[in-house]
């Protein structure tokens, strides 16, 4: 092993991996081309844009902030993972589509992941309050009504 490189393991949506990085690969970008998970978007790599947020051990996170070694043997949860076990779409992910939520679909994996984690600690949010939570994540082309209203319809399913 080179100096400058360390062993990691992980769980990825709930696969357990073991790799080798370098010390300076960002977790986003490991997610992305050493586990080939390339639903984890990458915008402004600058902690601006949330478009590459996931959740680490439930919280989420920009992973261009973060380095792959700073994960090692905690749990990572990205978009690949959201969707039903049977293959339907998670709540917020139908609601995005019912809503029509998004256009390029840039932003979408972060906010998604994003929302996942707020509907988890607020379950019945105003709408207020999805602003407020969504305030992180910058979308160019929707300007977000339509995402808004598609989290407070997840939300309402969610709480049947
Ligand atoms: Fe990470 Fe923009 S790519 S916040
Ligand atoms: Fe294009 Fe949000 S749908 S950036």
């Amino acid at each position: 092993m080179d100096i400058d490189e360390h062993e990691i393991t992980l769980s990825v949506n709930g696969v357990s991996y073991k790799r080798r990085v370098e010390s300076r690969l960002l977790l986003s970008d490991f997610l992305r081309h050493d586990l080939a998970l390339a639903g984890t978007h990458v915008g402004c790599e600058h902690g601006v844009c949330g478009a590459c947020t996931i959740l680490l051990d439930g919280q989420p996170i920009r992973s261009c902030l973060m380095l792959a070694v700073q994960a090692n043997t905690h749990e990572i949860s990205t978009i690949e993972g959201l969707a039903n076990r049977d293959g339907s779409y998670h709540p917020l992910q139908q609601a995005m589509h019912d809503h029509h939520g998004l256009q390029c679909g840039y932003c979408t994996p972060g906010i998604l992941m994003t929302m996942r984690a707020f509907l988890d600690e607020n379950a019945s949010p105003s709408e207020d309050e999805v602003r407020e939570a969504l305030s992180g994540n910058l979308c160019r082309c929707t300007g977000y009504q339509n995402i808004v209203d598609a989290v407070l319809t997840a939300a309402e399913r969610m709480r049947g």
